[in-house]
């Protein structure tokens, strides 16, 4: 059975490569490690990079890396394709296949969670690292049509461990370590990539980062709010040109070894503690949904 260690990076195709690297140093936070004509790499912190981008005309996710646990290789993780009879491509550094709702997943190699250096991230060096960075890139999230045959596929297939579950099959949470989600599937009917989410640290820097965001016209359609499952405080920032939100958060839960999946019902306590359900235009992509909450009218959406 292959064994996950961490998310590695999300890969992203952009229409305007300038643009959107720009946009995620300036108004994320990022660090641009490497550029040239077709694709940047983008570092939210001291690892290497988080976020891939490639000039594409099809805008949106092209896959989501997980790293292998260290005693894993990839060509162990061939072999455990070719056991199960999943077609995948090799490459040199990774192994690409894709789910059941034809989403992009990638194994890469171990590397540490952020980076080689020993010292925790508050206690090292830096003479590049801008201020406000967030902590580190945290999960994925993906609207799906089949709930079930999605968690059975991340289990038993890509190894991720199930957290926790809305409802029987209205949505699932699934894990790698100690962190409540690495990634999520709310079943909506659809399928879309829904968010790629950062852990900002604490509530301060959430505060900051929306302020900030703000004033480059960024809108929020849903939050701050806090999360009855995985518990964590979240905000979520339209993306258009990713066909995608972007969620800040902190405070998410930890888990231990011993933890059992629970089954929370599909309520509004589950979603949003502090009351407020998402609106509907937080579900799609559409210009219609993009224009209404630009103009602050999302609620009014049926
Ligand atoms: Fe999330």
């Amino acid at each position: 059975m292959i064994k996950l260690y961490d998310i590695d990076h999300v890969k992203f195709g952009v229409a305007d490569l300038d643009a959107a690297s720009n946009s995620w140093q300036l108004e994320f936070g990022l660090t641009e490690r490497a550029r040239d004509t077709k694709s940047a790499q983008l570092a939210v912190n001291y690892e290497p990079y988080s976020i891939l981008l490639e000039k594409s005309d099809e805008a949106g996710i092209r896959y989501a890396a997980y790293n292998l646990h260290p005693d894993f290789s990839l060509e162990d993780a061939e072999r455990h394709l070719n056991g199960l009879g999943i077609e995948y491509a090799r490459t040199e550094q990774a192994v690409h296949f894709r789910d059941p709702e034809n989403n992009g997943v990638a194994y890469v190699p171990y590397r540490p969670r952020i980076g080689q250096d020993a010292y925790p991230i508050t206690s090292r060096r830096t003479d590049s690292l801008p201020t406000g960075r967030y902590r580190r890139l945290g999960h994925v999230n993906y609207l799906v049509q089949d709930v079930g045959r999605m968690v059975e596929f991340y289990e038993h297939v890509v190894g991720q461990q199930l957290a926790d579950r809305l409802g029987p099959d209205a949505g699932a949470f699934l894990r790698v370590g100690a962190d409540h989600h690495v990634n999520a599937f709310v079943g909506t009917g659809t399928s879309h990539f829904h968010h790629v989410a950062f852990d900002l640290g604490d509530w301060g820097m959430i505060r900051s980062a929306f302020d900030h965001l703000a004033q480059y016209d960024r809108v929020f359609p849903w939050g701050p709010v806090r999360h009855g499952i995985g518990g964590n405080l979240a905000g979520y920032v339209r993306t258009p040109e990713l066909d995608c939100f972007i969620e800040l958060y902190c405070d998410m839960e930890q888990l231990d070894e011993l933890h059992e999946p629970r089954e929370f019902p599909d309520d509004r306590r589950s979603s949003n503690v502090w009351g407020m359900l998402p609106p509907r235009s937080y579900f799609r992509f559409d210009a219609e949904s993009i224009k209404a909450e630009r103009e602050g009218q999302q609620w009014m959406m049926r």
